[in-house]
């Protein structure tokens, strides 16, 4: 058997992002290989593995490395059978059954289940069906969200709180289950500070979670919303984003604590399947000081 070299890590160039190369992730990697990609990740917020061939076990064990899984509360009829830590994020109908969750609409900038207390540190989606063209995920590094924020800005933002509506998913629909609130001091969901630090990095990123029925507690809403608008138009307006066109075979893995994510739509006549792993959020992260 011939030795594994060290893979090769590539930076695209844009604020974040980067390519690993020369590494089979079906395969058992070595602590120093593993220890490369941690710190890879923490480097560049995502990271992109081309051409895998990995079965849902191999997705489990891979991801696994980083930290404990979560399961999929709520989504638990999109599992692949006998892997309750794997999600099947997808729009393929069969026998007039959807397969996996989300569709074929476009997700609006979001961190991935912000509005729960203890979010996911990474997420993980590997794809196995993609469409020629649409369907794209953008990255958006939220360190340099807040590096480039306006002096006044992040003084009315310093030391606040931000309450995360968790009744309405990442494309606008309320969830099962849900009714909807009469204000948004009512919204259930999750409060994080609006500046934190990262527990690994120890530095400190904006962390917006969601635009839609977001509300910085204590301020009115006019005032809420006002911010609330400058802070998405500074960040979305910037160059901080990475563009992913997904090719089959892709696995990505993301630093969900310091990133954000959106989804383009697609053609819904076409096939995307994708199966997605998170780990567990037991680390606390801290309101920046
Ligand atoms: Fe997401």
């Amino acid at each position: 058997m011939t030795a594994q070299t060290s893979p090769e890590t590539r930076s695209f160039g844009t604020s974040l992002g980067a390519e690993i190369r020369g590494v089979d992730l079906s395969r058992a990697q070595p602590p120093a290989v593993l220890k490369q990609i941690h710190a890879a990740w923490l480097d560049n917020l995502v990271l992109v593995f081309r051409n895998q061939s990995l079965s849902d076990d191999d997705l489990v064990n891979f991801s696994r490395q980083f930290g404990d899984l979560d399961m999929v509360p709520g989504w638990e009829p999109f599992s692949p059978e006998g892997h309750p830590e794997v999600l099947v994020v997808s729009n393929v109908q069969e026998d007039g059954t959807a397969i996996g969750v989300l569709g074929d609409g476009e997700a609006s900038w979001h961190t991935d289940m912000a509005y729960i207390p203890q979010p996911p540190p990474a997420s993980l989606l590997y794809s196995l069906e993609v469409p020629e063209i649409g369907g794209d995920t953008s990255f958006m590094n939220m360190y340099a969200a807040l590096d480039t924020l306006p002096d006044d800005l992040r003084q009315a933002i310093n030391g606040k709180i931000l309450n995360h509506d968790s009744s309405h998913d990442s494309g606008g629909n309320l969830r099962p289950n849900h009714t909807m609130f009469g204000s948004l001091a009512e919204a259930p969901g999750a409060r994080h500070p609006i500046i934190r630090t990262h527990p690994e990095t120890g530095k400190s990123a904006l962390f917006l979670g969601r635009r839609l029925h977001a509300w910085i507690v204590g301020e009115g809403v006019t005032k809420s919303d006002e911010l609330l608008d400058r802070l998405w138009e500074h960040c979305t307006s910037g160059d901080l984003t990475y563009r992913h066109r997904w090719q089959k075979s892709d696995l990505l893995m993301w630093d969900n604590r310091v990133t954000m994510h959106r989804r383009e739509h697609f053609d819904s006549s076409r096939r995307r399947v994708m199966h997605r792993t998170q780990l567990k959020g037991n680390q606390g992260v801290e309101a920046a000081r």
